[in-house]
């Protein structure tokens, strides 16, 4: 249809998800799918009736095809990549943009000399009550930032790690890490994209209750540039699942929220809680929606669906897409100095 942006999704794990998003997105068309392993391929490319390929190569010659969504595994994010801005098609790179910050920035200017769109996926910089809280701090609302808290205690069961598709997760080359740097990065963005950038860490880390090489356990020791001191858990051993536990202290009050859910919004300036009681009205836990602490298939796909929109509108508006590569750099960069400070026992400054 004329108008409409085409775009092919690599990887159909995950990958369905975009699929999906594509779908409901307004002013996009899913042109193609492409993934090695037939048995997902075939199955999405039927459901779409969309072309398929085994070779992402292939979408290259395909002239619809304005837009790549790359799911693949997270260490073969930027190789991919580079291959497809070469080939002059704009991305859509699943989240952690890759394992390795050089990497990324490899991507950046090839995508600058290329001359084409590289956007990022931190669906939760989207979520209304997120925003609103960055707001009320950039509005100084909360008076200085003391206190940064992120708290993940999540689960994935052993054959999570197992399989065609479960083997590269929790191995350094391919993850990058485990619970950090897979479930954890969210986590790691959300503090970071709220409180602005970290400049220092400490960590450690271990494989607690699985047969994996890298981490199913970390907790760490953030210093934000603000002079905030913050404090980070992430586990995939935490049967059966619990929600993300974000906290803000300020000398102006606080905010708590459990993933979608409010739980407290206490600000000295909301004086008699007015604000509080509407946010909750909003945003309390009767608001809340499915989240990804047993299930990494059940965090919804609304939030792609926007970033797919998002895209749509920075081709036509030749403009940045929203989560740029460039602002999504940085919690790989928290996420790998944090690793280094676990081998080496020593705070790492960023
Ligand atoms: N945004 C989110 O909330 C979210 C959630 C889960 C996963 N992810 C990310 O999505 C990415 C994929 O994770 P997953 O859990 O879907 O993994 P997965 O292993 O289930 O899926 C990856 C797919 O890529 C295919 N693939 C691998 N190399 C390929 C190649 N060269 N060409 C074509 N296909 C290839 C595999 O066959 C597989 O089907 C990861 O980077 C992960 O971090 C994001």
């Amino acid at each position: 249809m004329s108008g409409e942006i085409g775009f092919a999704v690599i990887g159909l794990g995950m990958g369905k998800h975009h699929c999906r998003a594509i779908a409901s997105a307004p002013g996009a068309r899913l042109v193609a799918v492409c993934d090695v392993d037939e048995e997902r391929l075939n199955p999405v490319a039927d459901e779409y009736g969309c072309e398929r390929y085994t070779d992402y190569h292939d979408l290259l010659k395909n002239e619809e095809i304005q837009v790549i969504n790359v799911a693949v595994p997270s260490g073969a994010h930027v190789e991919v990549s580079l291959e497809l801005v070469a080939g002059g098609k704009n991305l859509i790179v699943e989240k952690p943009a890759d394992i390795v910050v050089d990497r990324i920035d490899t991507l950046i200017a090839a995508a600058g000399e290329a001359g084409v769109k590289v956007g990022g996926i931190f669906q939760s910089r989207l979520v209304p009550l997120n925003i609103r809280i960055r707001d009320a701090i950039q509005a100084g609302r909360l008076g200085k930032l003391i206190g940064v808290h992120g708290h993940l205690p999540w689960y994935r069961k052993q054959s999570y790690y197992e399989g065609p598709h479960g083997s590269w997760k929790g191995t350094w080359d391919m993850d990058g890490g485990g619970s950090l740097m897979n479930q954890g990065v969210h986590t790691v963005d959300l503090l970071q994209w709220l409180a602005g950038p970290v400049a220092s860490v400490m960590g450690m880390f271990g494989v607690f209750g699985h047969d994996i090489e890298a981490e199913d356990q970390t907790v760490a020791l953030l210093r934000f540039a603000n002079g905030a001191l913050g404090t980070l858990y992430t586990t995939t051993c935490c049967y059966p699942g619990y929600d993300q536990l974000v906290t803000l202290y300020g000398s102006e009050g606080s905010i708590t929220k459990l993933e979608g859910a409010l739980n407290g919004w206490k600000l000295t300036d909301d004086e008699g809680g007015a604000e509080e009681a509407e946010l909750m009205a909003m945003y309390g836990a009767d608001a809340a929606k499915g989240t990804g602490s047993a299930d990494p298939m059940a965090v919804g796909f609304d939030g792609h669906t926007q970033i797919v929109a998002d895209m749509v509108e920075a081709i036509r508006e030749d403009r940045e897409p929203t989560i740029t590569l460039d602002s999504a750099r940085h919690a790989v960069e928290i996420i790998n100095a944090i690793f280094e400070s676990g081998r080496t026992g020593k705070e790492v400054k960023l």
